[in-house]
């Protein structure tokens, strides 16, 4: 229970490796708001959590919308008295459609933009006026280590993955002066749902090959990293890129 009476704010909480660092967050003692631009996903959720003895709220939230952002902040405020963790996971990822570069549409640049970094900063800026009033926060940002591979034919989610790590940078700082902390996840290829679906074996045995570790990650083998960074074991740990990806680029 290292995350006993913490409250965490998890975006992109409805589907995918959202819903297993929600459930992680939870076993380890936080009251977890899960929130997606998929509302029902993200009750979902908090229902399992829930279910299973823990405390959960979830509701829709779009990162892309400050109003949206500032909504989730204050009813996080409202229902729990704090805001300790919040996790930046929403991200566009396999709903990207690959390919040249010099082909990649203007609108799904744009897109991926406004969700994988336009979201982050909305939601940093929407949860840090609570964090700052308490002097306490753990803000972890999750990134793909496609940026560190230079993968082709995905430049606008390679792009946006390593704004993260910049934004990450940019952000610590700022935020040190209060406490809180800004770090990145950066994670391989995780077996979620999507990935498995859009990506199929032949591609996750490529990546396994690849990795020191022959096995595929699991949405859990992501849980970890998250769980050591929002608590107190990271206390003087801020603006790095923790990399879990079975043993694939070496930071
Ligand atoms: N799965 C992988 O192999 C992998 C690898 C590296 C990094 N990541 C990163 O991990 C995170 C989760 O990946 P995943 O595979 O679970 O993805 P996923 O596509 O399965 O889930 C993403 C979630 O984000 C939500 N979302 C999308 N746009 C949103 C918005 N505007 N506002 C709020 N929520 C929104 C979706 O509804 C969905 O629930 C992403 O940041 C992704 O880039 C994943």
């Amino acid at each position: 229970m290292q995350l006993k009476d913490k409250v965490a704010i998890v975006t992109g909480a409805g589907v995918g490796i959202g819903v297993e660092y929600s459930k992680r967050l939870a076993a380890e003692g936080a009251k977890v708001v899960c929130t997606d631009i998929q509302g029902g996903h993200a009750e979902a959720t908090a229902k399992e959590i829930v279910a299973a003895g823990g405390d959960a709220i979830g509701f829709k939230a779009d990162v892309t919308s400050k109003a949206d952002t500032d909504a989730m902040a204050s009813r996080t405020q409202d229902q729990y008295d704090r805001i300790d963790i919040l996790v930046n996971n929403a991200a566009l990822f396999t709903a990207l459609p690959e390919g040249p570069f010099d082909e990649l549409k203007e609108e799904n640049w744009d897109r991926c933009m406004e969700v994988n970094l336009k979201g982050l900063w909305n939601c940093i800026r929407s949860v840090y006026p609570f964090m700052k009033k308490q002097r306490y926060g753990k803000i972890i940002n999750i990134s793909s280590v496609t940026w560190m591979m230079g993968r082709p034919y995905r430049l606008d989610y390679v792009t946006s993955k390593a704004g993260v790590v910049g934004l990450t940078h940019a952000i610590a700082p700022e935020l040190g002066e209060y406490d809180i902390n800004v770090n990145a996840v950066v994670l391989g290829l995780v077996q979620s749902d999507s990935a498995v679906k859009v990506y199929g074996a032949e591609h996750f045995q490529k990546f396994k090959e690849r990795q020191v570790f022959k096995r595929s990650l699991t949405p859990q083998d992501a849980c970890g990293a998250v769980v050591f960074l929002a608590s107190d074991d990271a206390e003087m740990i801020t603006g790095q890129s923790l990399v879990v990806d079975g043993g694939l680029v070496f930071h």
